[in-house]
């Protein structure tokens, strides 16, 4: 096994869950294995392409927010025909690295830096995976991210979020409630926290792990060393997630910044 992973096991098991706090970013080897299996079939980022094609959009400078491990470069942005540079932008200095070490194309910029604070080029493909908003309930935070991605989106540009379909009641987010202890139902009203507009709502997808050692050293590190105990008899691999995709303009955006700043 990768040193790397068995540190993060150690860690989890000494300070619990790695997710508590943001620290599963902290180990891209892993975090990576737990991005391939999230809708591994890729069926959101088929809906994406279908979008693309049929509008025979042509995409400037798109910018992945909150990029990871690079999933989305991986299976979308490197495929599809793009004008100018493409921008992973992660706060994370261990996921920039990662990037940095795996993807090398002269086009591709890779950014280190804070959803509410990078400043790039301007695109009209803004798009974030599990990223936006970086934190779902911190109100204030998802103004500011609103206001950059705003003065990023050249005039055609669109804003598109992939995320939990935000019903809370799939399979996996049952480990979320159940190992973390976190119940979002009362907290999150709109979409996204801030009235993004569904593209695809109820997407059913899967997350798979090849092998029980896989999914032990990412689950039982995020999740915390009890998720191993719960499943030491279990051969279960996979988990139902219901997903969902948000687009909005970026006259949408200004409306939505427009409307929360009356109210503030
Ligand atoms: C849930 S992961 C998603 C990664 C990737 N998009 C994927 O789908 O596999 C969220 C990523 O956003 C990054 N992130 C969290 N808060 C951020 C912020 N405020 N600004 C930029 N990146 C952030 C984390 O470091 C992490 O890499």
């Amino acid at each position: 096994m990768n040193f790397k992973l068995v540190i993060a096991m150690v860690r989890s098991v000494k300070q619990g869950p790695l997710i508590v706090n943001g620290n599963w970013y902290n180990y891209p080897y892993l975090y990576d294995i737990f991005s391939r299996a999230e809708d591994y079939t890729e069926n959101c980022i088929n809906i994406i392409e279908k979008f693309v094609l049929d509008k025979n959009f042509k995409i400037i400078n798109p910018i992945d927010l909150g990029s990871g491990t690079g999933k989305l470069y991986d299976q979308l942005l490197k495929k599809i025909t793009v004008e100018g540079n493409i921008y992973l932008v992660d706060k994370n200095k261990n996921m920039v690295n990662y990037l940095k070490r795996n993807i090398s194309s002269s086009n591709v910029k890779i950014i280190e830096a804070e959803i509410e604070k990078v400043q790039v080029a301007k695109s009209n493909f803004i798009i974030a995976s599990f990223a936006f908003p970086s934190n779902l309930l911190d109100k204030n935070k998802i103004l500011n991210e609103l206001k950059n991605i705003y003065k990023h989106l050249l005039n055609d540009g669109v804003l598109i979020t992939i995320g939990w379909n935000e019903k809370w009641d799939d399979e996996f987010f049952e480990l979320w409630k159940k190992y973390l202890n976190v119940d979002y139902s009362k907290d999150i009203l709109m979409t996204r926290n801030c009235n993004l507009t569904w593209l695809k709502d109820d997407i059913n997808s899967k997350v798979k792990f090849s092998n029980i050692a896989d999914r032990n050293k990412v689950l039982g590190s995020f999740f915390g060393y009890k998720f191993i105990s719960d499943y030491k008899n279990s051969d279960k691999l996979e988990w139902n997630i219901r997903m969902g995709i948000t687009l909005n303009t970026k006259k949408e955006i200004k409306k939505i910044i427009d409307d929360w700043e009356m109210i503030l």
